[in-house]
């Protein structure tokens, strides 16, 4: 066995192996083979969107992560859909104007009307009535993501599902597992479901991602470059994994509100995910015990918060330290 074994491997599990391998450690990844919520995440990197609370600690810690991104997609070596076009924020009625005006105020963009939202993106429908342009907020394609981190570590990934960490042999164990984490580690790891789709037309439709409130309803549409668009997400404290008529009905009409062009894309897929919540929703980083360290919890930002998990936990693991970062974060503080 490896000096060091992460178990779990997704997209935070594989990053920090990456990173642990590139400074020189003997890194073993254990992957379960269940896809993680990256399979089904739209890829957003939101890291003023995805935070409607003012926890200034979390906003810290996305935007630091969002900083390293450009480097770690160029690292990667290949083509991961990493796309800095920006996020349209919208609202459709006068009661979604009024929600999203606040946080669009709090981060300080400038408001557009409907006639300057369709010289941007000219599918919208003219029903939206004001949005704001996000540069800051941006896009890649998680599963090209976790193709590329599993190529760079090839064979050091074995297929194991780990059922207990004292079966683990390793001087340390890094667990990544997201929802996994809680029976591996008695940490309050809950998983919160999405239901997301796939739909697939002429590539070109739509140049920005969309951030919108329809109707009292948050919907996101992310265009690849391949033609590809998905739209998310449904968020609901449930375990199961039915992807329901009613959250399918939710999404659809949605998306069509606000791009009616979306009628004529074929629905290629639909998945569903849990996201891995914690107590204030905010990750879990950090020791647990003399050989155990914890990287779970992201909640709705695992993908945005990979580099900056990876960096930070492979700092903990290999220097010893703790950056003080970390402390805002410490999985014992439940
Ligand atoms: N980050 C988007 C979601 O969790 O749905």
């Amino acid at each position: 066995m490896s000096d060091i074994v992460v178990v779990g491997g997704g997209i935070i599990g594989l990053s920090i192996a990456w990173r642990l391998v590139e400074r020189g450690a003997d890194v073993t990844v254990l992957d379960g083979g269940d896809d993680g919520a990256w399979h089904v995440a739209a890829g957003m990197l939101a890291p003023g969107g995805e935070s409607e609370h003012e926890d200034q600690r979390l906003i810290r810690l996305f935007e630091r992560s969002a900083e390293l991104w450009p480097g770690f997609a160029a690292e990667l070596g290949v083509d991961v859909g990493y796309d800095d076009t920006g996020t349209l924020g919208l609202a459709l009625t006068a009661d979604d104007v009024a929600e999203r005006s606040r946080l669009w105020t709090a981060q300080q963009l400038p408001l557009l009307r409907p006639s300057e939202l369709r010289e941007l993106e000219p599918a919208l429908s003219p029903r939206v009535r004001l949005g704001a342009l996000s540069r800051a907020e941006r896009q890649v394609d998680p599963r090209k993501v976790v193709a590329a981190l599993r190529n760079r570590l090839g064979s050091r990934i074995e297929a194991s599902r780990v059922t207990g960490l004292s079966e683990v042999d390793a001087r340390t164990v890094v667990v990544a597992a997201g929802c996994g984490t809680a029976a591996l580690t008695g940490l309050p790891v809950r998983p919160v479901k999405g239901q997301v789709l796939r739909l697939r037309g002429e590539p070109g439709l739509l140049r920005h991602v969309l951030d919108a409130a329809v109707d009292g309803r948050d919907v996101y549409l992310v265009p690849r470059a391949d033609g590809e668009v998905v739209v998310g997400a449904t968020q609901e404290e449930r375990t199961d994994r039915l992807i329901t008529a009613g959250g399918v009905h939710d999404l659809l009409r949605a998306a069509l509100d606000l791009v009616p062009a979306l009628a004529e894309h074929e629905l290629t897929e639909t998945t569903v995910g849990h996201r891995p919540g914690t107590p204030d929703n905010a990750p879990l980083l950090g020791r647990l015990d003399e050989r155990v360290i914890v990287a779970a919890g992201h909640f709705r930002n695992g993908v945005l918060l990979a580099p900056v998990t990876a960096e930070l936990i492979a700092g903990l693991v290999l220097d010893g330290a703790a950056d003080p970062m970390l402390g805002d974060f410490s999985p014992r503080r439940f």
